[in-house]
């Protein structure tokens, strides 16, 4: 049974970034289990390094496709996108010094400030924008 499940409400009305969405919701599914199974460190640590590289491109992708449609809270936006960056990247080092009890603040946080604020908060904004102008 997966953690997060997709569902409708979470569409930006761009299918490339929905997709993309997706495949964060699969990855912070594979790395709970990863984490509750008790996964060697090595392979969670797969599954982690695969998170920041998809924060890094996503969140290009996205700012390039604010940037086209002159979205105007693109700045406010990118600056998110810093802090999580920064984020995930003080996440990761602590996982890297094997402070694994910083395992449930990680979910959270993915959850919590990734999840919820972020992409059904700030993400869905510009969707709704998306999906104003094709109808
Ligand atoms: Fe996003
Ligand atoms: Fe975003």
């Amino acid at each position: 049974m997966s953690f997060i499940d997709w569902h409708p409400d979470f569409s930006v009305n761009h299918d490339d970034l929905d997709s993309e969405h997706r495949e964060f919701i699969d990855a912070v599914n594979r790395l709970r289990s990863g984490l509750f199974e008790h996964r060697p460190k090595e392979s969670i640590h797969e599954l982690f390094e695969f998170l920041t590289r998809y924060a890094r491109k996503h969140f290009e992708d996205e700012e390039n496709l604010m940037r086209e449609i002159g979205y105007p809270g693109f700045e406010q936006h990118k600056a998110a996108h810093e802090e999580l960056l920064k984020a995930i990247e003080a996440h990761e080092l602590h996982f890297r010094d094997g402070r694994s009890r910083e395992s449930a603040e990680l979910l959270t946080f993915l959850l919590k400030s990734w999840l919820v604020d972020h992409l059904l908060g700030m993400d869905r904004q510009y969707g709704y924008l998306l999906g104003h102008d094709a109808s």
